[in-house]
């Protein structure tokens, strides 16, 4: 990797068209986006949205069927086969499925890009060490990965991606197969691989949770457009399209459902205000302030603050009781400082425009249906494609490919 630009990855109004049942459409839809080096870059968005799709195109498993990318400074667009072949060596990819060759041990596994790749015998074993070591699960080495964890399969997977050193790692629904704690801890690892190697990682997901959790930017796709980009932070203090607002009410639970308000109007029928808490916004004491100054008593209903890429981040309903005139005049001042949501009273209520509706996910007008699944021959081709940098069509990844040591 020359490490010349600040981007990493480049789309220039890129385009992928499929032939679907109804004819072509873009899977992929004018896309224009950097993403920079050295960041962990998150791509979100609802089931077909385009997501694998866009990271296919970086390592050129898929072809641009419009506009150009660059990868480290070097447009891959129209490139030869065998030029393209040394442009996926220098990219890693981990998947949902985790695609390990059951037939080998863990180390094995891990050294397979190696033993393409050409490495000498010596050499590949000291490089298996070591990121055996790095992704905690030295002890393993001998083992199948029939007899590990999903967590530890992933390691295994993060291992064997990073063998040849690359630049950039592409995570695909990496921790979609595993539970909630797994989760963490291979987030964890995808971060330790970004501030310890410095690799630009592009994580996928259709979890608020884990851009939350390990991204620096995000954009959000639907329908094969990016519709929203930003830093993740920003993205969840100010969330513009309806999309990006659901997936973020879907994860912080901050805020209360309109049927949470219901009940809550029932226990609590005075005026109830919703305040947003930022790090650089209102924090509780300066909302307690406010409201003596104004005479006004407050307590809070219901509310969450959680961390937003280790920042402070959410929102506290809180239920007033005062004169009209002294309600109104704290949330103007409470307005000055911070998002304030008026939900009026019970016998006056106003509804909260952005409360989160469960069920609206699976009725949103704009679903599209799932995407189907990649036939089984065309993913076992492009496994080894992605563990060895080799031909997609060829059938025999380890027979007479040639690739000097890296
Ligand atoms: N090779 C292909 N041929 C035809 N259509 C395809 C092909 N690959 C993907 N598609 C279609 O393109 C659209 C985007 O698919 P893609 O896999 O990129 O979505 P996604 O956002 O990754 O979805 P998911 O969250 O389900 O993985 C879908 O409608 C899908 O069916
Ligand atoms: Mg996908």
């Amino acid at each position: 990797m020359s490490g010349t630009t600040s981007a990493m990855v480049r789309f220039s109004d890129v385009t992928k068209t499929f032939v679907g049942d109804n004819g072509p459409f873009n899977a992929v839809d004018g896309v224009t986006l950097d993403i920079t080096r050295g960041e962990i870059f998150g791509v979100i968005g609802y089931s077909g949205a385009g997501k694998s799709t866009l990271v296919r195109l970086i390592n050129a498993l898929e072809l641009t069927s419009g506009g150009t990318i660059e990868v480290d400074g070097r447009s891959i667009t129209g490139l030869p086969e065998g030029a393209l072949r040394e442009v996926r060596a220098g990219i890693g990819m981990i998947f949902q499925q985790f695609n390990l060759l059951s037939s080998r041990s863990i180390a094995g596994n891990i050294s397979y890009p190696l033993e393409v790749a050409r490495w000498p015998k010596a050499k590949r074993k000291a490089r298996v060490a070591e990121l055996l070591d790095f992704v905690g699960i030295s002890d393993k080495a001998k083992q199948r990965p029939s007899q590990l964890s999903g967590g530890q399969k992933q390691r295994v997977g993060i291992a064997r991606a990073l063998a040849t050193n690359p630049g950039i790692l592409l995570a695909d629904e990496a921790t979609s197969a595993l539970d909630p704690e797994t989760t963490q801890d291979v987030l964890a690892l995808l971060k330790k691989v970004n501030a310890e190697l410095g690799i630009t990682v592009v994580v996928i997901t259709h979890e608020m949770d884990v851009v939350k959790t390990i991204c620096d930017r995000v954009a959000v796709m639907e329908r094969g457009k990016v519709v929203e980009l930003g830093d993740v932070y920003s993205v969840f203090a100010n969330p513009r399209h309806p999309a990006t607002r659901r997936f973020v009410e879907a994860t912080i639970k901050d805020r209360p459902s309109k049927d949470a308000l219901e009940r809550l109007r029932r226990r609590h029928p005075h005026h109830l205000i919703t305040v947003s808490v930022h790090e650089d916004g209102t924090s509780g004491g300066r909302i307690t302030d406010v409201l003596s100054a104004n005479s006004v008593q407050g307590s809070i209903i219901f509310g969450g603050i959680s961390e937003v890429t280790e920042r402070p981040f959410g929102s506290l309903t809180w239920e007033l009781v005062g004169t009209p005139a002294d309600i109104a005049r704290s949330i103007e001042t409470l307005k000055g400082y911070t998002r304030v949501v008026d939900l009026g009273t019970a016998e006056h209520p106003l509804a909260d425009p952005d409360a989160y509706a469960p069920g609206t996910e699976t009725d949103r007008p704009d679903a599209q249906s799932p995407s189907a699944p990649l036939p089984l021959d065309r993913l076992a081709a492009e496994n080894a494609a992605q563990i060895g940098g080799i031909d997609p069509g060829n059938p025999n990844p380890l027979g007479g490919f040639r690739k000097g040591n890296r």
